[in-house]
């Protein structure tokens, strides 16, 4: 007997999610130390002293359950966002939050609809529900809304927007996506996954939409630029009906107590953010003149990463990559099997992945 038999048919034919690979693997495996890792997008500066100071406070009372509500971090989100705390779902980091919302709302009869090369957790989340996933055709690797417009029907229960994406870093101004989003219907939900929104434009101003539009719903992280994505922590900020429905699904305590304790705190460090805004903008500057000396480009991008065009087999660039300890990302489970994902690192780290790559291009 095989249990895939068991199985939910939708189940069977998920591709697995495949993060990026763990230093300690690669350092068991090549028994070196050393090594980079510039492969999950995270901030390469660690959180700030005040947010490490309060996950110690926080550890001492690790024996009680968190607060299920997230009563003071939803408090703090609402303050900042001029929002009701009635509009705020937390998640076990907004991947969380993403699942919930298609299993919340979304039919096997009915269609999720995303990008081509968009972030590879709305196919997971689509597949897992058994609904039927609709690709939109890129347009210079990013989200082309012409597209996705004329591919709406009355079966598009879901759409999902990453802006800036993920793994092209491609970007959208506001007000393409608010012409997108008023000619939706109301009966089909929008998803604008905001995760790497602080490193973007610093007049985007998408929370507003969320008063004119009800079946929008935002979702950001602070596993980017807050320098969190250990802890896992998440949120949507949407129409209360749809939070209050996200809700009722997620489990109990689904942000633990140090998780909680951590996010409240960085959210008031508005200072770390502009360090790591222009951390990041130095880091990809960096990158860019590195990789134009050794004849190659990379996708515009607005996160803190970028998707080089290796002008060769990416898979096997990252495989030599790996032998040179530097971690990186192939991008061909996205159908760019040319490229490689580069998170921006520090400027040690980047100089690394930039002589490994001299070496290999
Ligand atoms: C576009 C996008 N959305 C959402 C996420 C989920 O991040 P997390 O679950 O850590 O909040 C990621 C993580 O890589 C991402 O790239």
């Amino acid at each position: 007997m095989s249990f895939c038999d068991l199985a939910l048919d939708c189940v069977t034919k998920i591709q697995p999610y495949v993060p990026g690979k763990p230093i300690e693997e690669l350092e068991r495996e090549l028994g070196i130390t050393d090594i980079v890792k510039l492969a999950s997008n995270e901030n390469p500066l660690g959180p700030s002293d005040k947010v490490l100071a309060a996950i110690a406070e926080a550890s001492r009372d690790v024996t009680r359950y968190p607060d299920g509500n997230g009563f003071t971090l939803k408090v703090a989100l609402a303050e900042k966002y001029k929002l009701n705390t009635n509009q705020v779902t937390l998640g076990n980091g907004s991947n969380d939050v993403l699942e919930l919302i298609a299993r919340a709302f979304v039919s096997p009869e009915e269609e999720v609809m995303f990008s081509q090369y968009a972030f590879a957790v709305y196919p997971l989340v689509t597949q897992a529900i058994g609904a039927k996933a609709v690709i939109a055709a890129a347009r210079d690797y990013g989200h082309d809304l012409q597209a996705m417009s004329t591919l709406i029907s009355s079966k598009t229960k879901l759409i999902f927007i990453a802006n800036p994406n993920n793994p092209t870093g491609t970007y959208l101004p506001v007000n393409e996506l608010e012409a997108f989003i008023a000619q939706v219907a109301e009966q089909t939900l929008v998803v604008l996954d905001e995760a790497y929104v602080e490193y973007g434009e610093q007049d985007i101003d998408s929370i507003s939409l969320l008063n004119k539009y009800p079946n929008l719903i935002i979702t950001r992280t602070f596993s980017k630029a807050y320098g969190l994505a250990g802890l896992r922590v998440g949120y949507a900020l949407s129409h209360p009906e749809v939070a209050d429905l996200l809700n009722r699904i997620r489990q109990p305590f689904n942000v633990n107590s140090l998780a909680l304790a951590a996010a409240k705190v960085a959210l008031t460090d508005d200072d770390y953010i502009v360090k790591t805004k222009q951390h990041n903008d130095a880091g990809m500057s960096q990158l860019l003149a590195g990789l134009a000396v050794l004849g190659l480009s990379a996708i515009p991008s607005k996160g803190n990463f970028i998707t080089v065009d290796v002008k060769r087999n990416g898979e096997e660039v990252f495989a030599e990559l790996l032998r040179l300890g530097v971690i990186v990302r192939p991008v061909s489970n996205y159908g760019l099997p040319k490229h490689i994902r580069v998170s921006i690192g520090l400027e040690h780290e980047n100089q690394r992945f930039l002589d490994a790559l001299g070496k290999i291009v």
